[in-house]
């Protein structure tokens, strides 16, 4: 069944929410055939995918191209696109253009913000001409040139305080969930056990209403990261460079492809 973002507002408190990031069509075959409830196209395709240092080089080019693809796939999963570095301070109009075509040209569902408090007038103005949001607390990783790095949210008292409100004002402009990323376990809990939507984790600890995980790395992709959060459920850099040695190999000493019978 298609899962929207009725579905995913509905199972707070009833079911967690199990979402990945999907950047192919393939990938959200499978991903939407083991009944993966969100597909994410995050602009973590940048660091994972296309070989850029950080999220900031992705554009909004790059995430209707991916976004596309996943689209294309037609995934029971609710399909989110990110939001890139910078679209959300443009002008309201100019925001919600960028919104506009992640849904109508890329076939998003929804699309996810990278977001604060203040962001919350124009995120309502947005989800008010159509477009569900999934607001994006804690790390924000477009972010990383002002925080001179990545680190953990919410360890301190204040910075609970804070993200609960960025949280609850999120909410209150109508993201249909929040997802937190990087956030300290005690202040993850405080902020799911205080908010009407579902709130996701990553890298928040398991007092969520649902996780996200970044799918190269449960796959086990090489990364020039490795977050200490992640679980590799599969070695995929193994399996791809047994498949090329040997491809090579027998290439090499002429058994593939095989001899053709006269
Ligand atoms: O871009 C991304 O993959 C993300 C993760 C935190 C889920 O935002």
């Amino acid at each position: 069944m298609k899962k929207t973002v009725q579905t995913i507002r509905q199972a707070k408190g009833k079911a967690r929410i199990t979402a990945l990031t999907a950047y192919d069509a393939p990938t959200a075959l499978l991903a939407s055939r083991a009944g993966i409830d969100i597909l994410l196209v995050g602009d973590s395709l940048g660091t994972t995918l296309l070989g850029f240092e950080t999220t900031v080089q992705v554009t909004l080019d790059h995430i209707l191209h991916h976004t596309a693809a996943v689209s294309r796939a037609k995934p029971e999963s609710l399909l989110v696109a990110d939001l890139p570095f910078s679209h959300s301070h443009l002008s309201d109009s100019e925001t919600l253009q960028s919104c506009a075509r992640l849904m109508q040209e890329g076939g998003a569902q929804a699309v996810k913000i990278e977001a604060d408090a203040s962001l919350a007038p124009k995120i309502r103005h947005i989800i008010n001409a159509g477009v569900p949001i999934l607001g994006h607390i804690g790390l924000l990783p477009q972010r990383v040139h002002n925080l001179g790095g990545y680190r953990k949210f919410g360890k301190t008292q204040h910075e609970a305080v804070q993200l609960l409100e960025d949280a609850r004002a999120l909410q209150d402009a109508g993201c249909f969930a929040i997802l937190g990323e990087m956030i300290a376990p005690d202040a993850t809990a405080h902020i799911t056990s205080n908010l009407d939507v579902p709130f996701l984790g990553i890298g928040c600890g398991p007092h969520c209403d649902g996780q996200i995980l970044v799918t190269t790395d449960l796959l086990g992709y090489p990364s020039q990261f490795n977050p200490s959060f992640v679980k590799t459920y599969a070695n995929i850099e193994k399996t791809m460079t047994k498949a090329f040695n040997a491809y090579a190999e027998e290439v090499r000493n002429g058994t593939f492809p095989p001899p053709t019978k006269p």
